[in-house]
């Protein structure tokens, strides 16, 4: 693993970004995996203005974000979809078909996870992902657990999830208790991985995704075994390390 240490916030964003715009230069039909909630917004942000600049091009891109709530449909506001769509996918030129984002709404649940996780499999998998890390050690809405989901699959929240995510919420009762999420396989077998986290509150997770024990209670610690993990931090978070 690889971990770089930064100034603040704005900085994660700064290089998290050059490394989506790299990875779209040396291969503009790359397949990336998006992720949701605070951490990546300015890295969302940083890649519309590149993207203004004319210094990045989606035209090409494949899109896969990691998660999506069960129940919530596209339009609503807390969705992860809309939430793509509001931070970045309305502001540059991926096409709609090629953007992937589990369906919130399905009929079949199992269905739907195994036709995702088949999706991925059939671009070849993901290129690049990009994760953030829940305050209990999850990746995308893979939940501390006693062993590792490996391809996408349905989650029961976490309660420690659900009081974290409630903040996007109007009340802790409107939170989704269920999702859908890509699986531990389905992360660990992108060909590069960047970890993005700031601040005091994440500080001793990522002490333990990057230095404890490999265990499926801290769900991001299997990334030590991946081959290709940077771990961006700024100097609040890497304080814990
Ligand atoms: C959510 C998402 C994760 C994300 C995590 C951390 O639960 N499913 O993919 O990494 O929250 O969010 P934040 O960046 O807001 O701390």
């Amino acid at each position: 693993m690889q971990v770089e240490i930064v100034e603040d916030y704005i900085d994660i964003s700064k290089k998290a970004a050059e490394i989506v715009k790299t990875q779209i230069k040396d291969n503009p039909s790359s397949v990336i995996g998006f992720a949701t909630g605070d951490t990546p917004k300015g890295m969302y942000r940083e890649l519309i203005k590149l993207y203004n600049n004319g210094e990045v091009d989606f035209a090409d891109i494949k899109a896969f974000n990691l998660d999506e709530y069960y129940g919530l449909p596209k339009e609503n506001p807390q969705s992860y979809h809309y939430y793509m769509m509001k931070n970045l996918f309305d502001f540059v030129n991926i096409k709609k078909e090629n953007i992937n984002i589990p369906n919130g709404m399905a009929e079949s649940i199992e269905k739907e996870c195994e036709e995702y996780e088949k999706k991925i499999q059939e671009v070849g998998g993901i290129d690049l992902q990009v994760l953030g890390i829940g305050r209990n050690g999850h990746i995308g809405f893979n939940e501390p657990d006693l062993k590792f989901e490996a391809e996408t699959h349905f989650v029961e929240l976490d309660e420690d999830t659900i009081k974290a995510n409630s903040r996007f919420f109007h009340s802790i009762e409107e939170v989704p208790i269920k999702a859908i999420s890509m699986g531990i396989k389905t992360i660990m077998q992108a060909r590069k991985i960047i970890l993005l986290a700031f601040g005091k509150e994440k500080g001793e997770v990522i002490y333990k995704a990057i230095k404890g024990e490999i265990t499926p209670e801290i769900p991001a610690s299997i990334l030590q075994l991946h081959p290709n993990v940077t771990v961006i931090v700024d100097k609040e978070t890497a304080s814990f390390l």
